[in-house]
């Protein structure tokens, strides 16, 4: 099949002036206000907008300055007083009507009207404003980032205080995606490599070959970045499956942290390029908490059967009731979810085993390369530490313990062990992150309470113990 070839990663194709589809998002804003001219529309702004925004009065400035943010050649930049006051009124105006991502004004200025058209609440979006998307915003090279707002970020000196720090920080330092990589590409941690090969394993099952050509989805959901190998496995799988009725195929990224979202999303793009003549694979990605997913238009399209994936074990990281909740709550049924997870050894229960299973885990653990991951979130707790030595003595100090994951609060599932981080020394010890193993039959169970019916169960070759779990969603 002849496909569009994959466009470089840019962020977006912006213009070197004025305002990016700046003709598209007036039409917006006009079908959004019922206004059927420009004039109109400009004078609509200036009335509902804050009287301090308005640097121009005149919806007759207003409208002569449109001309002059169109790209092309004689375009300016909207940073005059008219400019400020468009890009003002309309953000204010959107707020009125209940669009209120912190992102809205950057989006109105330099994002695509696709960007915008995906800000808006769902009943403002008429067929007339669905006309006005780009057909293939692909093709343009662009990206659709947005915020995270509607989860509230991580409260530090809360974290201090129960004695657990919020999982998130780890990946919310500008060098995370570097960091991560180096945790990943570390020889001594092989949880990547075989949670690769599970994953290898499960695309080769002809249940997953099944639901691709039978049911189509039109591509899957990744639950965490920082995986762009996988990623491309999972696309390459869909490629080859699912029928060509589906004539494209759109791969979304979900992750609370923009760097680990941008950094796979170029390495997906890069890896896609390369590939060559497929059919188009839109990569959107959304900057946003998994455990608490709403209702977004472009995480899935309704009617479509989806495959969801969380992989490299970020369950053992995050509260699973919070995230199976939010899961079901977006899935509908007959959708599959992937979850793969590092599992407890049968003897583990014993005293000797338990022994066993503490020594390797701590020994896997107590690696540099993993207390490097963990600094930011020992950075952002040092303040109230009082720690007796320094912030790099403190960073070595890391201890790795094995604790009860329901009895210490950091799973939801019964006889789950958390691997626990944790400062250790100052006024206090604090988990820094804990990473939880599971019996596979007690998150099975467990599951099944949220509508997830196990499918199978692949484990990796090297470590049978590391395995991809697949469910499907019943209700
Ligand atoms: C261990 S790392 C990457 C694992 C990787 N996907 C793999 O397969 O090896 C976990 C990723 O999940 C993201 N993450 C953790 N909790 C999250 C949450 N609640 N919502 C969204 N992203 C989250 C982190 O930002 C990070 O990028």
């Amino acid at each position: 099949m002849e496909t569009a070839p994959i466009q470089p990663t840019t962020l977006r194709n912006t213009p070197s002036k004025g305002i990016l589809d700046f003709d598209q998002k007036l039409g917006v804003l006009m079908s959004v206000l019922g206004k059927r001219t420009q004039w109109e529309l400009a004078d609509e702004l200036l009335k509902r907008g804050s009287y301090e925004l308005k640097l121009v009065t005149s919806p007759d400035t207003l409208v002569q300055s449109f001309k002059s943010w169109r790209p092309g050649p004689h375009a300016h930049d909207p940073t005059g007083d008219a400019g400020r006051t468009f890009l003002d009124c309309a953000t204010c105006v959107l707020n009125q009507m209940g669009c209120t991502e912190s992102s809205l004004r950057t989006i109105i200025s330099i994002g695509s009207v696709d960007d915008l058209i995906n800000l808006l609440p769902e009943t403002l979006v008429t067929p007339e404003i669905e006309r006005l998307r780009k057909r293939d915003a692909r093709e343009e090279g662009m990206l659709v980032v947005r915020l995270a707002t509607e989860t509230r970020p991580p409260s530090v000196k809360e974290d201090y205080e129960r004695g657990v720090m919020d999982q998130r920080l780890c990946y919310l330092a500008p060098d995370a995606a570097a960091v991560w990589d180096a945790v990943a590409k570390a020889g001594t941690y092989r949880q990547y490599q075989q949670c690769s090969e599970a994953l290898e394993a499960f695309l080769a099952l002809p249940k997953w070959q099944e639901f691709c050509r039978e049911q189509a989805p039109d591509g899957a959901i990744a639950l965490g970045a920082g995986s762009a190998s996988k990623d491309l496995m999972i696309i390459e799988s869909l490629q080859s499956l699912v029928p060509e009725s589906r004539p494209k195929l759109a791969y979304r990224l979900v992750d609370y942290s923009i760097y680990m979202l941008t950094g796979t999303e170029a390495a997906i793009q890069t890896g896609l390029r390369d590939v060559g003549s497929w059919r188009p694979v839109e990569v959107v990605t959304l900057c946003k908490d998994f455990t608490n997913l709403k209702p977004w238009r472009h995480l899935r399209r309704p009617g479509v059967p989806a495959a969801w994936f969380i992989n490299g074990g970020t369950i053992g990281n995050i509260n699973e009731a919070d995230f199976l909740n939010s899961i079901a709550k977006r899935a509908e049924v007959g959708d599959w979810l992937m979850i793969s997870m590092d599992t407890i050894p049968e003897d583990a229960a014993t005293p000797g085993g338990r022994e066993r299973f503490t020594a390797e885990l701590k020994d896997k653990y107590d690696q540099p390369y993993l207390r490097e991951l963990l600094r930011p979130s020992l950075a952002a707790v040092w303040p109230y530490l009082d720690y007796p030595r320094s912030f790099e003595k403190a960073l070595l100090e890391i201890e790795v313990d094995i604790a009860s994951g329901t009895q210490r609060r950091h799973s939801a599932i019964p006889n789950s062990l958390s691997v626990e981080f944790s400062t250790a020394g100052g006024n206090k010890n604090v988990v820094l992150l804990a990473s939880t193993r599971y019996v596979e039959q007690s998150f099975v169970d467990y599951a099944a309470t949220d509508g997830f019916k196990k499918i199978d169960s692949i484990p990796s070759r090297k470590n049978p113990r590391y395995k991809l779990v697949a469910f499907k969603y019943e209700g």
